[in-house]
């Protein structure tokens, strides 16, 4: 479902972020979120798990409109220009947070996909662990972090950036190449909040899935959306460069590689490069 712009004011409302604005498209039928938003931070996990330490409870929500020092994977900077993107952080506690970690990276990645289907009709790939494609580009990351509360206690912060009206100019030199946002795919000016309101109500299903123990069941989406079944990749492993086609993915989120040796090895959370 395409969301219909009737006029220009109903636009910017619809796109106007506040904490308002986004307890008003979230879910409410599975987790009761605890809605926090900033109009400018340094970045939304920072914040996200800062108030785990302090109050140790999941179902919470941060997001932001703009952030000054956005991270990414591997110790990269996520940066998007002001009001353009979905930023925001979800703190959470699934039943094995440690064992799990890179798991809700997929969860997460399922709901992004999922939501650009069904809101957008959009054919969004996976490309394992944690980037979501939309005509080959990246249009999503998503970074999950284990985060302890004050007592101890482990709890999981997954942050996601959704690049949504972001122009060409946003994607200078050879980002042109592999980043892109949902506008230049569509052609577009989507309104953010409806966006988010589908991808929150995508990410309850999958968590709730995930939480039952249904494991199998989001192998099974991932494998209908993933861009890397099949395909002979480069994995990253400390200094080792190890390569192989991909043949699985295993229910802690590690992706099951067929050696050049005919051998079959898992790997969590490294990069990955298409060869
Ligand atoms: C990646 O692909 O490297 C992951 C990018 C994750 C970016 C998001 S934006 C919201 C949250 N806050 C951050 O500082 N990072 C994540």
């Amino acid at each position: 479902m395409r969301f219909g712009i009737s006029g220009r004011g109903e636009e910017m409302n619809l796109n106007r972020l506040s904490r308002k604005a986004i307890a008003g498209v979230l879910p409410s039928e599975l987790i009761r979120w605890d809605v926090h938003y900033i109009p400018t931070v340094d970045s939304t996990q920072k914040y996200a798990a800062e108030i785990f330490r302090k109050r140790g409870r999941g179902g919470v929500f941060f997001g932001t409109n703009f952030q000054s020092a956005g991270r990414g994977r591997e110790g990269r900077a996520w940066i998007a220009p002001r009001g353009k993107a979905l930023l925001f952080s979800l703190v959470l506690i699934p039943r094995r947070p440690g064992d799990h970690h890179h798991f809700l990276t997929i969860v997460t990645a399922l709901a992004v996909c999922e939501a650009l289907r069904s809101h957008l009709a959009l054919k969004p790939g996976m490309k394992w662990p944690n980037d979501v494609l939309v005509n080959g580009k990246k249009v999503c990351g998503i970074l999950t972090e284990m985060v302890r509360s004050h007592d101890g206690e482990p709890g999981l912060v997954a942050g996601v950036g959704l690049n949504v009206n972001q122009g060409r100019s946003s994607f200078p030199g050879d980002l042109s190449g592999v980043a892109t946002s949902l506008s230049l795919e569509t052609g577009e000016r989507i309104p953010r909040l409806p966006l988010l309101g589908s991808l929150m109500k995508s990410f309850e299903d999958q968590y709730f899935l995930f939480q039952k123990g249904q494991s199998d069941e989001i192998i099974r989406r991932w494998k209908g959306y993933s861009s890397i079944l099949g395909r002979y990749v480069s994995i990253r492993k400390g200094k080792r460069e190890i390569r192989g086609t991909v043949v699985d993915l295993e229910d802690t989120g590690a992706i099951v590689l067929r050696l050049d040796s005919g051998r079959t090895e898992s790997f969590l959370g490294s990069e990955c490069r298409f060869l």
